[in-house]
């Protein structure tokens, strides 16, 4: 009998390679390459198989296609229906990644007590007796909820044919198995297929899946890349469980726009909206402090980016950023050093965004700009005052996308100015919130004109 062809498989990212590699070709994980041996390989190819046929659904003629949008039925909370895009469209499946602690079985258990039909609840993490003692804080025993601690797949999936729930739960797919497959629960061909079975289920049905899944310490899902893939949605619930605030973000969304944000605070009673803004400090004006706009999808946030300039001992100075990108402030301070004559080299700069936020929006430059000007000056900045543009490498603020929506959400929460590129500036920006001030340029010391008068 001719030897059957070695099979290997990224654990990462569930790419197969015909040979063995140190790094996988797919992902880029180093050492995550691993054989594949005898009844694992069977798993693997009845794995692919369910998941085609989990796509597979004949042709269909266009005009005939319906359009899940009209029946889009909102969760009940305010923050997961804006990142969903509106609520749930049947036969959607939601993947919901985050650090084990953050508060995925709470806002599950949340989003069932508030669904208007009847919720399957299937957990394989914790006992009914669990669950039910968590609804009886949150104060969300609605009778609609059907728990089911199980891990068998096909048991889920009987128990949902018999109940016909109009949501099903699963809380987490990393703990579910299918009796048909021999390797473990967790490996990767047991999440990729039991994540196959249930989207059919979900699809042919048309009831909409939540399906938990684990994140590991470098932020990825656990498991196989490709269950992103499979779901239409895929959202990361984020936040740094020392601050009370939690963050969903849709990472992709087949059904609405991604990127959206909801915010909750995490309080004794569960999950509830964040009031106000989180990220914003409304203190005294500070030296080292610049407030901004960020944009996380279509949502603005007023954030507070806080700088210290002080004294470098020997060696080269330290550039510390807390939630923001390390090159792009040690790019900032070369320029406000060169454009801004701000003496940088001989200091050590922090940075930091107030709240834990992690901020990737480029309008923040400005903000870290003046914050680093001000701290350096040791004078705070002028009052009530939004900092936003792109700062570029000669010393030029460039314009930033939305910059209309920014500053209605600033004098929402009561600034009066904004330091701003002028080219954002023409057509519908209400100017007349906004007293003049416009920075074009860092050229020599103007930008030192938005200080406030000597601070002792
Ligand atoms: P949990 O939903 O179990 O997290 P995950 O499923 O993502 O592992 O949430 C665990 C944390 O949430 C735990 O540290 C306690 C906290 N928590 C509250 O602060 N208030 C509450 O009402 C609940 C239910 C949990
Ligand atoms: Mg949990």
């Amino acid at each position: 009998m001719a030897k059957a062809s070695p099979l290997f498989e990224c654990t990462a990212c569930g790419a197969r390679h015909p040979k063995a590699l140190g790094k996988c070709t797919a992902c880029g994980a180093w050492d995550t390459v691993q054989e594949v041996r005898g009844s694992l390989k069977r798993d693997l190819q009845r794995a692919g198989s369910a998941f085609s046929q989990s796509h597979y659904s004949g042709p269909v003629a266009l005009p005939d296609v319906e359009v899940a949008d009209a029946q889009r039925a909102p969760t009940g909370l305010v923050e997961l229906d804006r990142v969903l895009g509106g609520g749930v469209v049947p036969g959607m499946v939601v993947l919901l990644g985050g650090e084990p602690g953050i508060g995925k079985s709470t806002l599950l258990l949340q989003w069932a007590a508030s669904a208007p039909d009847s919720v399957l609840y299937a957990s394989g993490e914790e006992s009914e007796r669990q669950i039910k003692l968590r609804a009886q804080r949150l104060g969300a025993e609605s009778p609609g909820i059907h728990l089911l601690a199980e891990t068998d797949v096909r048991r889920i999936i009987e128990e949902a044919e018999r109940m016909k729930p109009g949501l099903l739960l699963v809380d987490s797919i990393q703990t579910l198995f299918d009796p048909d497959f021999e390797s473990s629960a967790g490996s990767v061909s047991q999440v990729r297929g039991c994540a196959a079975l249930l989207t059919r289920w979900a699809k042919t049905t048309g009831t909409p899946l939540v399906l938990v899944g684990h994140v590991t310490k470098d932020g990825g899902l656990a498991g196989p890349k490709v269950l992103e893939h499979l779901v239409d949605t895929v959202l990361a619930f984020e936040g740094d469980r020392h601050h009370h605030h939690r963050l969903l973000r849709a990472l992709k969304n087949r059904f609405g726009a991604a990127f959206e944000l909801g915010v909750f605070a995490m309080t004794e009673r569960g999950l509830v909206p964040a009031e106000g803004n989180p990220f914003f400090l409304d203190a005294e004006p500070r030296p080292g402090c610049a407030a901004t706009v960020v944009l996380s999808g279509t949502r603005p946030m007023v954030v507070e980016i806080q700088a210290l300039v002080a004294p470098a001992g020997l060696g080269i100075p330290r550039r510390t950023a807390l939630g923001l990108d390390g090159q792009r402030l040690a790019m900032l301070c070369a320029v406000i050093e060169r454009r801004g004559g701000v003496q940088l080299h001989d200091r050590d700069v922090y940075v930091n965004v107030a709240g834990g936020l992690e901020i990737e929006d480029p309008a923040a430059d400005l903000a870290v700009v003046a914050a680093l000007a001000s701290s350096a000056a040791g004078r705070a900045l002028v009052e009530k005052c939004l900092f936003m543009g792109e700062v570029g490498l000669t010393g030029e603020v460039r314009p930033v996308a939305q910059l209309p929506l920014r500053i209605q959400e600033g004098a929402r929460l009561g600034f009066a100015r904004a330091a701003v590129p002028r080219l954002g500036l023409e057509g519908s920006v209400p100017l007349e919130l906004f007293p003049e001030i416009s920075v074009e340029r860092l050229r020599g010391k103007a930008w030192l004109g938005l200080t406030q008068a000597e601070n002792p």
